[in-house]
């Protein structure tokens, strides 16, 4: 029923025990005759062997000396599963597997790179892919799915590229939202039974194709003298907007590091080779801040999330009367949409209070109205309902992916601010053991692992921001084996865990004080929490602490015995850089920590 034709490379990536992979080939060719065991369906009482051997005879393929030879690939991430394959190819080979003409290299992969090279000839991709359980509790699996989709064009594209033809796949799944968030055609679409459980599997064929982004969004001016009748209308916010953007152009479509200069000597010695920007051509940014409350009466700060924009308004002092701050504000969403050309619910407005360090992390509330029925309930912590959201997406980042949720916290997943500290890690990690504290949704650790690192291990006090992480894996084709996410309280955990890391990545909150964990009060703390992570920090490795609290000062005592650098003036992105040197929301400042030799 997989549709293959017997051609070519047949490709497993989540081959678990090798059973697709396996009776697929048996069944398509003419070695595994007779078949290798009894089938069930020959035990059946009404069965008819006749009928049956026509059928296998009609849908098998001879492989006669003039047909091409067979290599048929398995990936898993696990080794046990990997035995089991290897086991049953040995069953098989009894029937002509490992011969010159059809041969099964089965091998241990990760989930991101279970994909064999692009090859000539025809492909065709057999797949169960894993549920949710091996990818991390009770997941939201569209997020991988979607990745699985982007992976499979990705293929589909590396192999006509490279002169292929276009390949065919299967697919098998229990759901069908699933198989819709793959988002790739299909030819045929069959319902099949296993046991009393209902499982769809979907054939088709794979043309090259540009994976779809969205396009970022560009505020213009069209008529303003027209738009200035319009009472909600700013024309100098306006004004500010399109200025800004012009400002940035050349940043926005080059916004890669260029060079390590600003960074220490001895730690560009030490991260070696990186493939600096500045002659490679690079991906315009999709993300990034528009606005930082330049002008003092709309202070608030705007960021670009490719097809949305993100006000983050602070809320005004109790001074100023309330109709006059909701009618600014609504000033700001209509200036905006105008200027952006966007529908108000491509806007989403968040309403921060002054130093309440308390309040960041707390649910925001969503965004529409009780009688929303196209809305599922929101219920944080929990992801399984997220796609169905108007207001979560997966945006990208240098060819990373991350979850976002503009709606319903007050911040959105991702601190834009941070891009050039992942792009970064992204560029040093490969084989590198790394480590986050307070990991929020696991950002850096997402790059890190995208860059080859050994390990990531994530550590965070939040239920939802574990999970958050976790997704944000599935989200890039990330397995959990090699990216550990942990729950607990960071100085705890530190202290119970004597493991070693090369790279060790820590952005603590500015304050904190959960239930489960003593109050964590930065510029109080964050002396013994350095200190303890530097007692994990390998010899020849590289600690990076960064922090948005505005008037923090790092204590000078550590600079007596460790090397420290400040590397703010690195980090910090230009569209985060205001006159001040501060940002409204989201700027930081960070240093580069190591031992001393
Ligand atoms: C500023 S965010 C980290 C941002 C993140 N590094 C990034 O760039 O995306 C702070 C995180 O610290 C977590 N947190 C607060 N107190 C904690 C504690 N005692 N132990 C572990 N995590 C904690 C919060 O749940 C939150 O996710």
């Amino acid at each position: 029923m997989t549709e293959w034709d017997g051609t070519n490379h047949l490709v497993d990536p989540f081959c678990g025990s090798g059973t697709l992979l396996l009776e697929t080939l048996a069944n398509v060719t003419t070695l595994a005759r007779p078949l290798p065991r009894e089938l069930l369906i020959q035990t059946w009482p009404h069965h008819n062997p006749k009928l049956f051997q026509d059928v296998l005879d009609e849908t098998s393929v001879p492989l006669t000396q003039a047909q091409t030879a067979i290599r048929a690939v398995g990936f898993d991430a696990s080794q046990t599963a990997l035995k089991a394959a290897q086991m049953n190819r040995d069953e098989f080979r009894t029937w002509g597997l490992g011969s010159d003409r059809l041969k099964v290299h089965l091998e241990r992969r990760d989930l991101c790179q279970a994909w064999p090279k692009a090859q000539k000839g025809r492909s065709w991709i057999v797949m169960n892919p894993p549920y949710g359980k091996r990818l991390g509790g009770g997941s939201n699996m569209v997020f991988f799915y979607e990745s699985l989709g982007r992976r499979l064009q990705d293929y589909a594209n590396e192999v006509i590229g490279a002169g292929g033809q276009s390949p065919g796949y299967t697919i098998i799944s229990s759901d069908i939202e699933l198989l819709d968030a793959l988002r790739l055609p299909y030819d045929k679409q069959v319902r099949l039974y296993n046991g009393a459980d209902q499982i769809f599997l979907r054939t088709g064929t794979l043309e090259a194709k540009d994976i779809p982004v969205r396009a970022p969004l560009k505020p213009h001016i069209e008529d303003i003298e027209k738009l200035k009748e319009q009472e909600l209308f700013v024309p100098d916010l306006a004004q500010r907007l399109v200025k800004n953007y012009k400002k940035m152009q050349a940043f926005l479509k080059k916004p890669e590091p260029k060079s390590g200069k600003g960074l220490p000597v001895d730690v560009l010695e030490q991260i070696g080779q990186v493939n600096w920007a500045a002659e490679r051509e690079q991906a315009p940014l999709r993300l990034y801040r528009l606005y930082n409350a330049d002008l003092p009466e709309y202070n608030c700060a705007i960021d670009v999330y490719e097809h949305c924009a993100y006000i983050q308004e602070y809320k005004a002092p109790s001074k100023v009367d309330p109709k006059k701050a909701a009618q600014r504000v609504k000033q700001i969403e209509f200036t905006l949409a105008t200027v952006l050309g966007i529908p108000a619910h491509r806007i989403l407005t968040k309403s921060r209070e002054r130093q309440q360090g308390k309040q960041q992390y707390k649910r925001f509330g969503a965004p529409h109205g009780k009688g929303d029925k196209n809305q599922p309930e929101v219920r944080p912590g929990h992801l399984e309902n997220w796609h169905r959201f108007k207001h979560v997406f997966t945006m990208s980042e240098w060819g990373a992916h991350f979850i976002v949720n503009l709606g319903d916290y007050i911040d959105t997943g991702l601190f834009l601010d941070h891009r050039r500290l992942r792009w970064l890690v992204q560029q040093i990690s490969q084989n590198k053991h790394v480590l986050n504290l307070f990991s929020y949704t696991g950002s850096l650790s997402v790059h890190a692992a995208l860059g080859g690192a050994a390990s990531t291990t994530s550590v965070d006090l939040s239920p939802r921001y574990t999970s958050w992480t976790e997704h944000n894996f599935m989200a890039n084709g990330l397995g959990l084996e090699k990216n550990q996410v942990v729950r607990a309280d960071v100085m705890k955990w530190m202290e119970g865990n004597s493991n070693q890391y090369d790279l060790i990545l820590i952005d603590p909150p500015t304050f904190s004080n959960s239930k489960k964990a003593d109050d964590f009060v930065i510029q109080d703390h964050h002396e013994s929490l350095i200190r303890q992570a530097m007692r994990h920090l390998q010899g020849q490795g590289l600690l990076f602490f960064s922090c948005n609290m505005k008037k923090f000062e790092l204590a000078d005592a550590l600079k007596n015995d460790f090397v420290v650098d400040e590397i703010s003036h690195w980090t910090q992105s230009q569209d985060f850089q205001t006159k001040t040197g501060q940002s409204l929301t989201g700027g930081h400042n960070s240093w580069v920590i190591r031992h001393k030799r």
